[in-house]
């Protein structure tokens, strides 16, 4: 079965993460089918709305960290970056419903969906600087203006996971629900916005997403030092480290 499912109904195109036995860790080539997906979708006028979730208990565990040491992405064409470059740039509605891990771009990503619904079971992190990483998707930019620059700090420096509340908190969620109410509780907004009149929402949406700086900008810079850390002796012992289920040694 692929690890990337699509389905449409009703103007919302879901697109659900599907390699729960590794967390639905994302690889190049899951990478490479959402960003198809994606920009099909928006050429597509029968799509309305976009909608991501997990499955098996988890949203998604972030950059497939094995795809990170054997095929580190180097260019602006790469998969990762294709995707990330339609999810920031996307003019349709993006929601998200959220349970379980959501480790890296499984948080990042959430910066760039309009609606985000989580699991009170949800746990998110940007873990980018225990892997001797930088953060990608301009989540550098995007985390301190949305919850103030402390808190930004606090999530990039430490790395640490923090709960669907801390993130409803901080305002990077829009609600939280039990597990059972997730996806109904974010398709039932799916399913109100696809119902709505499909140009004014697209311009208000693009209304809202004018104050949010230069994001093309932040992540070629980010990504510039993204590519050199992946390279780096300490990112290869951080993930090496992971697999081997030890703790890293930087020495
Ligand atoms: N890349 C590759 N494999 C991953 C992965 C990732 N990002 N995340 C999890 N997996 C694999 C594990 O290696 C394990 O595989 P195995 O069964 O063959 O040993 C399987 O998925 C289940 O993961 P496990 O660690 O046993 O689950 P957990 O519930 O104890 O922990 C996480 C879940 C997500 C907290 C933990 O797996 C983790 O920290 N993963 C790395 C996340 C990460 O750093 N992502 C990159 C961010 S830039």
């Amino acid at each position: 079965m692929s690890e990337i499912l699509t389905s449409q109904a009703d103007g919302i195109l879901t697109i659900g993460f599907n390699r729960p036995d590794k967390k639905n860790a994302l690889t190049s080539a899951m990478y490479a089918a959402l960003a198809d997906a994606l920009e099909a979708a928006e050429s597509d006028e029968a799509v309305r709305v976009i909608f991501f979730t997990g499955s098996g208990g988890a949203f998604t565990a972030g950059n497939d960290l094995q795809d990170f040491l054997n095929n580190p992405p180097q260019g602006d064409d790469t998969p990762v970056f294709r995707f990330l470059r339609a999810i920031s740039t996307a003019s349709k509605p993006l929601i998200a419903a959220v349970s379980g891990v959501a480790v890296g771009v499984g948080t990042t990503m959430l910066l760039h969906c309009d609606l985000v619904y989580a699991a009170d079971d949800a746990k998110l992190s940007l873990p980018f600087v225990n892997l001797a990483l930088v953060p990608e998707a301009a989540s550098s930019l995007l985390l301190p203006a949305m919850v103030g620059y402390h808190r930004a700090a606090e999530l990039l420096l430490l790395g640490e996971p923090f709960t669907a509340a801390t993130a409803k908190e901080y305002g990077i969620v829009n609600a939280v629900v039990s597990g059972e109410q997730l996806l109904e509780t974010a398709m039932a907004a799916a399913r109100k916005i696809a119902a709505k009149p499909p140009t004014a929402v697209r311009l208000t949406k693009q209304l809202l997403r004018q104050s949010r700086g230069d994001i093309a900008g932040q992540m070629a810079a980010e990504g510039a030092h993204f590519r050199g850390q992946l390279k780096s002796a300490e990112a290869r012992e951080a993930m090496t480290a992971f697999f081997e289920k030890r703790p890293p040694k930087f020495s």
